[in-house]
């Protein structure tokens, strides 16, 4: 069920994400408001152009994908658009020929995915997400592999915004259901402490109200200024709670704007969200 921003148990501890680089934490109805950094988004990919390997054909178009602190970001658009592929190409898994990416100011375009967690970059892929023959708690613990310090606040901070994880901590993560598993492959890349999150359709396969609950709990983060990028095929509950809304046809932006600005688009309801 939905829970209200004032709801006891609402998770207002900010410390989940990474205190530095975040701006002031002011979790409100617009989730996270903070200044925009400086230098621009705080997560952009900008005018990306690439494919898979070299010789690849291009995939992306002078794409643009921008995130900033506080933020929900949105990316939606059919089957093969290219979203899972802009995801990538902002995490580093693509040969671009063009553009740039950029964290917190900084040009990241060269760095690897390793070094892009490092950096604070939080991924959860689309597939193969999570360990399945591994427990939830092994899951989470692997999520923090690059961590050096204390990790069971941060665990803590997961079980919290998802009480059911600790109920199964000591069973096999493919043993979940499908809700619970993204719950697991969501917890596991917040346990990097992450600057940004990245998901690529964390709803996928799950009931509507088991996506309501996701959703909620995506607000949630958001609201600990923890800026949130996700790819959504529930094209039209995702975009309700988009700050930027973003939808790639072939590779390209066809359409950008709020979350709200593209659900009144006429063109955007008509091709995409089914008039
Ligand atoms: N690993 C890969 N190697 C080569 N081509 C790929 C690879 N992954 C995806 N593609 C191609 O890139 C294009 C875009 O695919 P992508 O998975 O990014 O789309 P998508 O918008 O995420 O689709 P979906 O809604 O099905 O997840 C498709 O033509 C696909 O065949
Ligand atoms: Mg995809």
């Amino acid at each position: 069920m939905s829970k209200p921003f004032d709801a006891p148990g609402y998770n207002r501890d900010s410390s989940i994400v990474n205190p530095q680089g975040q701006a002031e934490l002011t979790p409100g109805p617009q989730h996270g408001k903070a200044k925009p950094a400086p230098g621009g988004p705080f997560l952009i990919g900008e005018a990306m152009t690439g494919g898979y390997g070299k010789a690849g054909p291009a995939i992306i178009h002078e794409c643009t994908i921008a995130v900033d602190r506080g933020e929900i970001g949105v990316i939606v658009g059919p089957n093969g658009a290219g979203k899972s592929t802009a995801m990538r190409a902002l995490f580093g898994m693509l040969y671009l020929t063009g553009g740039t990416v950029r964290l917190d100011g900084e040009d990241i375009t060269q760095l690897s995915p390793q070094a892009r967690v490092a950096k604070g970059m939080g991924f959860v892929p689309q597939t193969h997400n999570i360990f399945t023959s591994l427990t939830v708690e092994e899951n989470l613990e692997m999520g923090a592999f690059i961590r050096k310090d204390d990790i069971s606040e941060t665990m803590e901070q997961v079980y919290e915004l998802f009480p059911i994880l600790r109920d199964k901590r000591d069973q096999a993560a493919g043993e979940l259901s499908g809700g619970q598993r993204q719950q697991v492959a969501v917890g596991r890349a917040l346990m990097t402490k992450p600057k940004v999150l990245m998901l690529d359709e964390p709803t996928a396969g799950v009931s509507p109200i088991v996506m309501d609950e996701l959703f909620d709990r995506i607000i949630e983060v958001a609201g600990t200024g923890l800026p949130v990028l996700m790819v959504e095929q529930n094209a039209r509950q995702a975009l309700e709670i988009a700050d930027k809304g973003y939808v790639l046809v072939q590779g390209r932006n066809a359409h950008t704007g709020t979350g709200k600005d593209l659900l009144a688009d006429p063109d955007v309801r008509k091709s995409f969200l089914g008039g």
